[in-house]
């Protein structure tokens, strides 16, 4: 099989990530015998040191050429006095636009060997295995109108959150249909108490759990689940929820499974997948070579299983990432203090060399 692939390093971790899971996507093709063409291009700040937009018209192109798209982070420092539609983030948010792909799978699992990386105690946080399907292009990231208005110190800020009911049917249908490949459980996340799209997204999400019987539909604030997320973690099996919602969720479980930087995130419907680690530029250890490149790797695996099918050779890059794991390398935010800590570059090789091995 061929596998066009865009990557897109962007900004601070980004590239060092990225080149991790590249080397795994490479080697990955080899030992099942596929073939993958890779096109690199700027986004975020790169786009903006490049070519002047945080999403360059050749990138998207790119992009749109291509089968699936993987993608390292986006944003720092030296681009946050930038106008809001030329901030890197807005790269990134064009981009999900671009290729509609409004669902965003994250799953969030902890692996058994590192329970003791997770800061919850071990009997709270075993077993937990939760997939959070977040709804990906509305909400408050795309609502309009939006603005700030005025002057100062008499400026007024305007979000708009909006969510049509065909948006919450189609993110719905994809939460239930991976619920039944999992424990068949959905938790629909809202603030129905507050706010009218929650009112909405309950209502609609309700009616869609008719047509799947087999699956067990509950609802629940957006702040208890918070609590619940802390205190009982491995109750979760699909959490359906709302653009911001599912932002703040994603890092909170990425918490709880011992690290951020362990979290991996596919965003789909559209025709072209896009594949990202969940946890940012993280610019305070960007060029360290200390970042963990484990979000990215199974993102790559994601993109395996997600864009091209191939069910066996996503679920052998997951088995690399857990065997490692099981050897007891640790990247710095998964070590334990007087533990020795692996360079991002360490840990790449050795899920590659797991892999090519087969060892
Ligand atoms: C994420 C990130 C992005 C988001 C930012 C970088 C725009 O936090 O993917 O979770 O808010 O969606
Ligand atoms: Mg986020």
């Amino acid at each position: 099989m061929l596998l066009k692939i865009t990557a897109l390093p962007g900004d601070g971790i980004g590239p060092e990530v990225t080149a991790e899971a590249l080397n795994v996507l490479h080697t990955t093709a080899k030992v099942f015998g596929h073939e993958v063409r890779v096109t690199t291009k700027p986004v975020g700040g790169a786009g903006l040191t490049a070519a002047s937009h945080p999403l360059p018209d050749d990138t998207l192109q790119a992009c749109l050429n291509s089968d699936a798209v993987l993608l390292g982070a986006v944003g720092g420092p030296a681009f946050d006095h930038y106008p809001i539609d030329l901030r890197p983030e807005k790269g990134l948010l064009k981009l999900r636009q671009a290729l509609g792909c409004f669902a965003n799978l994250r799953p969030a699992v902890l692996f058994p060997s590192l329970l003791d990386s997770s800061p919850l105690r071990a009997e709270a946080v075993q077993g937990t295995d939760m997939m959070i399907v977040r709804e990906l292009l509305g909400g408050l990231y795309f609502g309009e109108p939006r603005s700030i208005n005025g002057t100062s110190p008499d400026r007024e800020a305007i979000d708009t959150m909006r969510y049509s009911e065909a948006s919450i049917q189609r993110i719905a249908k994809v939460a239930f249909d991976l619920a039944r490949r999992r424990r068949k459980k959905v938790l629909s996340v809202d603030k129905a108490n507050v706010l009218a799209c929650s009112r909405l997204w309950r209502e609609v999400v309700t009616a869609v759990g008719k047509d799947y019987p087999d699956v067990q539909l509950s609802h629940n604030y957006v702040d208890s689940c918070a609590m619940i997320l802390v205190a009982h973690p491995a109750q979760y099996d699909v959490i359906l929820t709302e653009n911001m919602f599912g932002d703040i969720l994603s890092d909170l479980a990425g918490g709880v499974v011992g690290s951020l930087g362990l979290l991996a995130s596919a965003s789909v419907g559209g025709k072209i997948g896009l594949y990202e680690p969940v946890h940012g530029s993280a610019p305070d250890i960007a060029g360290k070579g200390i970042a963990n490149p484990l979000g990215a790797i199974l993102s790559v695996a994601m993109m395996l299983r997600h864009s091209f099918q191939l069910e066996k050779e996503a679920a052998n890059v997951e088995t690399a990432v857990t065997k490692i794991l099981e050897t007891g390398l640790r990247t710095k935010d998964l070590s334990r203090p007087g533990e020795r800590t692996a360079p991002t570059q360490e840990m790449g090789q050795a899920i590659t060399q797991q892999i090519a091995t087969g060892r």
